[in-house]
């Protein structure tokens, strides 16, 4: 009965349990469970309950309890292995022939899950050893706590040399051990083994069910590479592993989100900060047996890239992998954090707070490829022509047909949307536009928010031809401020034609060079590269409403509060966009008020 490991996880993962239960037992739609009558002892009301997402049944009645294969033993009483067998011809699976050989894998497989538990043990005794002292420091120096090191079993994997045989010779283990687990290398078969991993923090990596497969370790310092992992080996396949996934289960099946990270630091600071549904891919890009196992935990994990361009590119490669893979019920979302932050910085810097207003804001998968794809509708026919071609070919990938329809609609409708916007930004909310007001919020807020907009439309002209009507409604509340944006607006049609250095010009020529100085410096135009320089249109349109929704920050209080409330009472694209774009505005405002 030795079946090969992974063959049940394959099965169970194959039968949906709903429609195989839902032949013997009529099942009724109860929240995220089923619930009907149980089959398993005489009842009128129903306390049969079938978990689908996560593979049981349960009858509160009777206790009767099980999986997909303890249900077809319970209700056609059939042996463990009929039951394997019927199941498996069901989902297609052929059922490995028990044999001796397997059974003597499944035992090496036992042996070396045992031998990389002991090398953890050891590494983590090594921490806690004076040798440690400087590898624990390090650890306590990035924040992490006692209980969060030992909740991750981190360790100390010593200077090398022999140290981890020398500590597991004693309960049997041997050196060839020690290479079949990753742990030793040996590189000239005239020598002994030697350790592969030395002077590094060790990070045990565990599968979901929180065996130890593998190890990575950092180097304490600057040393090259910074990050090592343990190689592939009969228990560790690194495309199908993720990193927290033993703990993040746990969380994440309590609700919390499950979220995609990119090292092991933001996993473990993540966890500390109180999301525990974080999980990472082991230093190579996500896979879709990755996904899959999350899916199997969440409809829509929630994917952390760096706000960097970097970030951007690794975000539409895993919106493009999970594309042929979503259907319904199985997602994704994304967020990016702010240029130069991971996730272990951020929470570090910001708390715990500003990282959960980062995952109320996430973007879904048909946002960002939208945003990424076609942000800028293009100038000509044939670049929108392009731009369309490029998003029904992302759509068509999708198998589901009906979410491959949805997905059509949707870019559909924020393509013309984009068009009409385009022609004219108007205030984000109501059509009319604002009345002008005289303002009074703190007064050098209001001022900065005020110059930085200046700069955004000095730095893009083009912005001008759609931002008139918004900036017209304005008053701004000093007088090199209030000219240049009465200026803007008045020549709002000639100026949006020119180029950043021919509109400097154009605005010194009609005597505004003083007030020009106050909202952009003595170096004028040269300092304006930076102004989200590289930026594409649409992040420049979006920075431009949101700084204008930021102008009065009691306005943007109550916006936020307002949105989240639309946003807990109906979770659409729409009200997701609305937070978000308040998200950030008030992330971006934070961020220069704290500038120098
Ligand atoms: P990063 O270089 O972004 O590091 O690598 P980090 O996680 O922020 O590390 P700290 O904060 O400096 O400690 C992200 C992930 O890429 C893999 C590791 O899995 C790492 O966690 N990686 C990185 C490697 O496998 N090898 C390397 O040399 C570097
Ligand atoms: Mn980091």
């Amino acid at each position: 009965m030795a079946l090969p490991p992974g063959f049940l996880d394959e099965l169970r993962a194959r039968i949906p349990l709903g429609a195989l239960i839902g032949r013997r037992v009529r099942l009724t739609r109860a929240g995220r469970e089923l619930k009907g009558l149980c089959p398993f002892h005489a009842e009128k009301t129903p306390s049969f309950h079938v978990v689908e997402d996560k593979g049981f049944f349960h009858c509160f009645g009777c206790g009767a309890h099980g999986d997909a294969i303890g249900f077809l033993m319970r209700a056609d009483g059939l042996s463990f292995m009929e039951a394997v067998e019927r199941l498996a011809a069901e989902a297609g699976l052929a059922v490995p022939r028990p044999n001796p050989e397997v059974a003597a894998a499944a035992e090496r497989l036992a042996s070396l899950a045992a031998i990389a538990e002991a090398a953890a043990e050891a590494f983590a005794r090594r921490l806690h050893l004076p040798e440690g002292r400087a590898a624990l420091g390090y650890l306590h120096h990035r924040g992490l706590t006692d209980e969060t090191i030992a909740l991750f079993a981190l360790g100390w994997s010593g200077e090398g040399r022999g140290a981890l045989l020398a500590d597991l010779r004693a309960r049997g283990v041997t050196a060839d051990q020690l290479v079949a687990v990753g742990l030793m290398k040996q590189d000239d078969p005239s020598r002994p083994p030697v350790d592969l991993f030395f002077h590094r923090v060790m990070f045990p990596i565990r599968d979901r069910r929180g065996r130890v497969i593998a190890f990575g370790g950092r180097v304490l310092g600057d040393g090259q590479p910074k990050y090592l992992n343990s190689p592939e080996t009969s228990l560790f396949v690194k495309r199908k592993t993720l990193y927290g996934l033993d703990l993040a289960v746990k969380t994440i099946r309590s609700n919390a989100p499950a979220l995609i990270v990119e090292g092991y630091f933001d996993v473990i600071a993540l966890h500390q900060a109180g999301f525990g549904g974080a999980v990472a891919p082991l230093g190579t890009a996500l896979t879709g047996d990755q996904l899959a196992e999350l899916w199997r935990l969440s409809p829509q994990p929630v994917l952390c890239f760096d706000g960097d361009a970097a970030g951007a590119r690794a975000a539409l490669r895993a919106a493009e992998l999970a594309l042929p893979l979503i259907g319904p019920g199985r997602s994704l979302a994304f967020v990016s954090l702010p240029a130069g932050e991971d996730p272990d910085s951020f929470v570090r810097h910001r708390g715990p707070e500003a990282f959960a207003a980062l995952l109320e804001a996430r973007r879904s998968l048909a946002d960002l490829l939208y945003e990424t794809l076609a942000g800028e509708p293009g100038a000509t026919p044939e670049a929108r022509a392009a731009v369309r071609r490029r998003l029904e070919e992302l759509a068509g990938r999708i198998p589901d047909r009906t979410l491959q329809e949805e997905y059509r609609r949707h870019f559909r409708d924020r393509w013309y949307a984009d068009l009409r916007a385009r022609r004219s930004i108007g205030p984000t909310r109501g059509s009319a536009p604002r009345a002008a007001r005289p303002l009074l919020a703190p007064a050098r807020t209001r001022m900065l928010r005020e110059r930085s907009l200046l700069r955004l439309l000095l730095a893009h002209p083009w912005l001008l031809a759609e931002a008139d009507e918004a900036l017209a409604a304005e008053r701004f509340s000093t007088a090199p401020l209030e000219r240049i944006r009465a200026a803007l607006v008045a020549g709002a049609g000639e100026c949006a034609g020119l180029d950043r250095p021919a509109l400097i010009d154009h605005l010194r020529e009609g005597g505004l060079g003083d007030a020009l100085e106050a909202v952009i410096g003595k170096e004028a135009a040269d300092s304006l590269h930076t102004t989200m320089a590289g930026a594409r249109p649409d992040e420049v349109r979006t920075a431009f409403l949101s700084g204008l929704q930021a102008l009065d920050p009691d306005r943007l209080e109550r916006d936020l509060d307002d949105a989240r409330a639309r946003l807990a009472a109906e979770f659409t694209e729409e009200n997701v966009r609305r937070l978000a774009l308040l998200v950030e505005a008030r992330k971006q405002l934070l961020a220069e008020e704290h500038a120098p």
